[in-house]
């Protein structure tokens, strides 16, 4: 057993395995290929890249989580480094490296089986715990100091936009109301408040489910951070390099599918202008499709059920030499 499990014994199951490493089309020696792993985890996918990658090939793994970064260590591997910030500070880790181009960029979003079943991280509503639900916790402000400071209004924005709870109205109320007699500091107390607030119940979902989403999206700026890091990776893509990412929700899903079906639009010509069709800015990706788990998966790993893969390659720029 090394320090880390001995630290924390939680396992990572990784979603996609074969299949997200299969769609990142790792070059052979040929060509150097360089890739980056945005969540490392506990490096399920990053230990599958670098049994398949060229001994020239480089990969750069992000994650803000620190047993994540002590896991890493455990990789002794001259073409392998990690990064322990978040992948919204990619073009600043390839600038101070001299890395121009990437091959390919994997993100898996979320948070990790571990970071779920420890308790003392916060983000579940199952086990009581502190209410922290960092991923990275040396720095930010916890849930529970955000509840205790934040507005009414503003508490029930984020659990309406990122939970998208019907309910998002009554569970601040009740919020504000809990905080002026206890400070909320624990997940059972904040379970407890919401499932008093929401007054009808979801088939198979427990009523804190959406709130603790939300809260969870909003401390560690998830959504912020998957658009500045689609936009930095596809800046730094080469020519049919490669971007692959893992969604587990439809927030998630719905920036994804966007920003991608955005790259692989080509303009549509203004019929009022002497414009040719072939001088309009011509698509920058092309979708390579969309893959979710097998069944078989599923039923192994029930995490895995809303797991959704998109897949874009990097078009060569018009004109441009490969
Ligand atoms: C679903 S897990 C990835 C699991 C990994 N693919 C594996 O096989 O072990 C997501 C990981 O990404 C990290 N993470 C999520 N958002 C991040 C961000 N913006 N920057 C860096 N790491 C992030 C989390 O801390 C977590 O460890």
């Amino acid at each position: 057993m090394t320090n880390v499990e001995a630290v924390q014994p939680y396992q990572h199951r990784t979603v996609l395995l074969n299949e997200a490493v299969a769609a990142l089309a790792l070059q052979d020696d040929r060509r150097q290929g360089i890739y980056v792993d945005g969540t490392f985890g506990r490096g399920g996918h990053s230990r599958l890249i670098l049994q398949k990658l060229g001994e020239r090939g480089r990969l750069l793994a992000f994650d803000k989580d620190t047993y994540a970064i002590a896991n890493a260590s455990s990789i002794a591997d001259a073409r392998f480094e990690i990064v322990h910030d978040s992948f919204a500070t990619l073009a600043e880790a390839l600038s101070v490296r001299g890395i121009g181009q990437l091959d390919g960029v994997l993100l898996d979003l979320g948070i990790s089986s571990p970071q779920v079943d420890d308790a003392a991280r916060g983000f579940s509503f199952r086990a009581d715990g502190p209410l922290d639900m960092r991923m990275d916790t040396t720095r930010g402000m916890s849930a529970a100091e955000w509840l205790a400071t934040e507005t009414e209004q503003k508490i029930e924005k984020v659990i309406r936009d990122y939970g998208e709870e019907r309910f998002a109205f009554q569970i601040a109320k009740a919020i504000v109301a809990r905080r002026a007699v206890e400070p909320i500091s624990s997940t059972r107390q904040l379970a407890e408040i919401v499932a008093n607030a929401v007054k009808t119940r979801e088939k198979g979902k427990d009523p804190a489910t959406r709130t603790f989403q939300a809260i969870r999206i909003f401390i560690n700026q998830e959504l912020e951070e998957l658009e500045v890091v689609l936009a930095e990776a596809f800046r730094h893509l080469a020519p049919n390099g490669r971007l692959v990412v893992i969604s587990f929700h439809s927030l998630e899903d719905r920036i994804v599918k966007q920003f991608m079906a955005g790259k692989a639009k080509a303009a549509q010509p203004d019929r009022r202008l002497p414009i040719r069709a072939v001088d309009l800015p011509q698509p920058e990706m092309k979708l390579l499709g969309r893959v979710m788990p097998s069944e078989e998966e599923v039923a192994e790993n029930p995490r895995a059920r809303s797991a959704v893969m998109r897949i874009a390659e990097r078009l060569t720029p018009a004109g441009a030499l490969q």
